[in-house]
């Protein structure tokens, strides 16, 4: 949830760590600091707010020196402020901490280290860790990095870190378990960071370290060795994006840029893995256990937010064509309830980020029951990606804007192509419907494109809904979990009360809060369920709420009914959450625009959320 930068090189350190702080802010905004080793001197700039706060800080006290380390914080122990932003400096001032994570036991060793005489400046799990080390170096006289090894070997939890020592100062530390940390390699200049987006622009050769792994890094070169101290070697991968990617490329938020990427998103999701010419899917990245995944009991799908929303589809599409049983999870309840699984069933993981603690542990605990576990992720060389038998990446580019977007269309694309693939494997599905099936799929960019021209439209309607205090989201069928994760954009970017329901559940209970302020955003595209649908809508219409209808283009029955109605392209049914969900993104980004909140970091959020 916290962002982690550190260079050492030849460089000034500062504007490379603080450059890094802005592209890693969207994984926490409510405080950033730095440390930097200079001549010797360790200097360190911290404050409660966000990096752009940091920046005026530190430009009005320049600071030298090559070596140093960055944090973007999201607050776990203390509240944000400026004693409990990181870095965290140990009481004697030898050591110099930044920390992604949760140290469990931090209170027993908080204790511990009291009886020895240290005291503390804040109430973060992350000082006593940097004391701890410390103590270790002091007592033992050990090295900076022994004494490093000797602290993380009785800490529980989870970190990622970054480290300086002062009386070492040509070194620079790094260590992870459970929560990311990868090194940048460089000419003569190395390069720590949470994930790939600071270090995109300096090299594209990256080596993402393993739970309890320490790397020590200097001007000339890196060494990584684990917990035991044995010399690891490890694999140095490619940064897969272009710099371009991680910018804004003119739109005034990431958000919006992300939106108006998913004709292309979408598109790279399928390149490689649906072919036009012959009308077939193949996924390279599963074809190894296809067998075992073809002949599954059972499905079940865990995830956490969005993903989940995107797993709710994949439980309509897995059922709908490849007639097997699925279940979606949320991974926090799942990881807990001691579920039944077999070696039969089959779990796949769903995430964007691919750090996702709930989802990582839920995994984790099927893989020790014997079921295949597979994934899909966004973050290449995240931990689930890695932590799963196999998996298939979603291609989508890296998503910054903390409301997912196009992650949610390009998992949604992934969970498309394996039930269609499934289906056909399965027997579930005719040549001719598959190959039917493959061609719409292909069309999927195209109609997002025609929606995303609609633009201006779907900006008016949002105007009309910009003061509302809550808002009801109702779909059927593949349009319920679109229901959903409409409710949940809206909510989290523009901080209006929204739920999503299966619209014949209205009658349970929801229709209750209808009254003419209750906006009811009601996804009526041509379907199975349109009928039905159109019943709801009445029913809205009887109690004077006021109904925004996502419709298919040319429907002339619900435009009379609606206050407003936004069209999307006839589509088939089965793909209808692809292009149903874009018209909702828009809406609350446009609402959230008008409300003047910060759309790209929203209050109290943070993009990946690796506490549980
Ligand atoms: O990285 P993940 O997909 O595992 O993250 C799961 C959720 O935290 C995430 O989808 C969250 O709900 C989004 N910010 C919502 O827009």
């Amino acid at each position: 949830m916290c962002g982690i930068v550190g260079y050492i090189g030849g460089r000034s350190a500062w504007p490379i760590i603080v450059k890094g702080l802005q592209r890693l802010e969207y994984r926490g905004y409510d405080s950033a600091g730095i440390a930097v080793i200079d001549d010797g001197a360790l200097r360190v700039n911290k404050c409660r707010g966000k990096v752009a706060d940091l920046l005026n800080l530190v430009r009005s006290q320049p600071i030298g020196g090559t070596i140093g380390i960055g944090h973007t914080r999201w607050a776990t122990h203390g509240e944000p402020n400026d004693v409990n932003a990181h870095p965290h400096v140990s009481m004697n001032g030898h050591f110099v901490v930044v920390h992604n994570g949760i140290i469990e036991n931090y209170r027993e060793i908080k204790a511990r280290l009291a009886e020895k005489g240290y005291t503390f400046k804040s109430q973060t799990d992350t000082e006593v860790l940097a004391n701890l080390i410390e103590c270790l170096y002091i007592e033992q006289g050990l090295t900076a990095e022994q004494a490093i090894k000797a602290a993380l070997r009785k800490v529980i939890g989870a970190y990622g870190l970054g480290i300086m020592c002062v009386d070492e100062s040509g070194l620079l530390f790094g260590a992870r378990k459970g929560s990311p940390l990868a090194v940048g390699v460089g000419e003569g200049e190395f390069f720590l960071a949470s994930d790939a987006t600071p270090i995109a622009e300096h090299t594209d050769k990256i080596i993402y370290l393993d739970d309890e792994q320490v790397v020590t890094l200097s001007r000339d070169g890196y060494y990584v060795s684990n917990l035991a101290d044995d010399h690891l070697d490890p694999v140095i991968s490619h940064i897969d994006f272009a710099v371009d990617n991680i910018d804004k490329g003119g739109y005034e938020h990431y958000m919006l840029k992300e939106i108006h990427e998913q004709p292309n998103s979408v598109a790279d999701t399928m390149r490689g893995r649906v072919n036009p010419q012959t009308r077939t899917i193949s996924l390279g990245g599963i074809a190894d256990v296809l067998p075992r995944l073809v002949k599954a009991r059972r499905i079940i799908i865990v995830a956490c937010g969005t993903s989940y929303h995107a797993g709710l589809v994949g439980e309509y599409l897995f059922e709908q064509f490849a007639r097997v049983n699925v279940e979606v999870e949320y991974a926090s309840e799942f990881r807990y309830r001691d579920p039944i699984i077999t070696p039969d069933d089959v779990i796949i993981a769903v995430s964007q980020s691919g750090e996702t603690a709930d989802t990582l542990a839920a995994i984790r605990m099927a893989k020790q029951k014997g079921a295949l576990v597979l994934g899909i992720c966004n973050v290449v060389g995240s931990s689930i990606a890695r932590d799963t038998d196999a998996g298939i990446y979603t291609h989508a580019g890296p998503e910054i804007g903390v409301a997912s977007t196009k992650a949610f269309t390009a998992q949604v694309t992934v969970l498309t192509m394996m039930a269609f693939l499934l289906g056909r494997k399965r027997g579930a599905l005719s040549q001719e419907r598959y190959e039917q099936l493959v061609e719409s799929l292909l069309r999927v960019p195209d109609m997002i494109g025609r929606v995303l021209q609609d633009e201006a439209h779907i900006r008016d309607v949002s105007k009309a809904y910009q003061l509302a205090q809550n808002a009801i989201y109702l779909g059927r069928g593949y349009l319920y979990p679109v229901a959903l994760e409409g409710a949940l954009k809206l909510k989290e970017i523009s901080y209006i009360h929204a739920e999503g329901y299966p619209a014949a559940e209205m009658k349970h209970g929801p229709i209750a809060l209808i009254d003419n302020c209750m906006p009811v955003f009601v996804l009526a595209a041509h379907d199975m369920y349109y009928d039905k649908i159109v019943n709801n809508i009445q029913e809205v219409k009887a109690r004077k709420g006021q109904v925004i209808a996502i419709v298919t283009r040319g429907d002339s029955e619900i435009s009379k009914m609606a206050d407003y109605v936004i069209e999307i392209p006839e589509c088939d049914e089965a793909l209808l959450p692809l292009v149903a969900v874009v018209p909702l993104q828009l809406i609350s980004y446009d609402v959230a625009v008008m409300r003047g909140c910060n759309v790209d970091q929203p209050r109290n959020l943070a993009k990946s959320v690796t506490v549980e």
